[in-house]
């Protein structure tokens, strides 16, 4: 008997499309699956203003195969020097869904991110009154921190000082990658969420660094312990409604990733439901797929989950691309180290 699986179309709470010839390539993989996601601002320079995020919306809407009824849901970088009321017009007119927190040097294309967090007190004052969800990046920059304390860290330092100095402030904890991280969020009530990616479901540390340096895996947050990673596979197979997928498919071409110093990202949007199956599978919580991966987020969101479905069948290992060919070069899939099983019927 075939095994299958029916579930209302996921959506990705945090996904990086990139622009121009890389936003071409990997637009249609997360649009393949998904009904909407959540879009990172963190381009070069930055979407910070509505008129940015209106532009950069049109060029996904572009990069889309046709006939394709994926939904952008576009946020603005916030600065030290974000216009409250640009942000709030944005926001009233439907067109940013949330705003993003990078703490400056914290990642990827975070140099114009927050260094003084009292500089944009009187923006989150504006959106809590407004109910516009801040996304986290959740990690302090100090270099005296150990880079696998930042998230411990910044959860004591800055995010609990933060909200609550804002009450009514809606916050989204962006890729939690610790047992604190699980913890913080599940004690936040309904105006805290987490998002967990697919990968720190499958790799700890010891993946990226025992038996040779594995790039491929090096993203950030960066993975931790085991006993980490098993605190986040319990909390999303948990059913509990904060926690919910944003994949953080994060693609930069091979050429950046395998140098001296190399990007940080896994791209994880052309396997990611077979690897969520399989991982549900594995914790005996298929059933709870459905919550983590297409109802939670629109709850948080207060959006009504997608109207369609998706349905994955469970046979013999499936075959995917090892790499997606890009205008910029080749960007390598994430390799889960186990044969996925579930099929996505599109
Ligand atoms: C992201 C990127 O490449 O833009 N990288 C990553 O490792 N996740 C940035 C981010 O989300 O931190
Ligand atoms: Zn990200």
């Amino acid at each position: 008997m075939t095994e299958t699986l029916t579930i209302k179309t996921p959506d990705d709470w945090h996904l990086h499309l990139r622009d121009g010839a890389m936003l071409r390539a990997v637009a249609p993989e997360t649009a393949r699956h998904f009904g909407r996601a959540i879009i990172m601002p963190n381009l070069v320079p930055p979407v910070v203003t509505g008129a940015d995020a209106a532009a950069y919306r049109d060029r996904i809407l572009a990069a889309l195969p046709d006939g394709s009824g994926f939904t952008p849901l576009m946020t603005l970088y916030l600065t030290e020097d974000t216009d409250p009321e640009d942000l709030a017009r944005a926001h009233n007119d439907g067109l940013i869904t949330a705003v993003k927190l990078y703490p400056a040097g914290a990642t990827t294309n975070s140099a114009s991110g927050v260094t003084d967090f009292d500089k944009v007190r009187p923006v989150l004052e504006k959106m809590a009154e407004i109910g516009c969800p801040l996304c986290v990046h959740g990690e302090v920059v100090d270099s005296e921190i150990d880079i696998f304390d930042r998230e411990a860290v910044f959860i004591e330092r800055v995010l609990d000082p933060i909200r609550r100095a804002t009450p009514g402030l809606r916050v989204v904890m962006e890729h939690i990658t610790t047992m604190q991280g699980v913890e913080y969020a599940s004690e936040g009530g309904p105006d805290l969420g987490a998002t967990i990616t697919t990968h720190h479901l499958v790799i700890n540390r010891n993946h990226i660094l025992a038996g040779g340096i594995k790039p491929h895996y090096y993203c950030l947050p960066v993975a931790k312990r085991e006993e980490h990673r098993l605190a986040l596979r319990r909390a999303a197979t948990s059913g509990d409604p904060t926690y919910f997928l944003g994949t953080d498919s994060a693609p930069h071409t091979d050429a950046n990733k395998l140098l001296p110093c190399g990007c940080a990202g896994c791209f994880t949007a052309t396997n990611t439901l077979s690897i969520l199956a399989e991982v549900f599978e594995q914790e005996g919580a298929l059933d709870r797929l459905e919550s983590f991966a297409s109802l939670n987020g629109p709850k948080f969101y207060r959006l009504p989950p997608n109207d369609s479905v998706v349905t994955l069948t469970k046979g013999a290992p499936i075959d995917y691309p090892k790499q997606i060919e890009t205008g910029d070069g080749p960007v390598t899939v994430f390799d889960p180290m186990m044969p996925l099983h579930w099929r996505v019927e599109t």
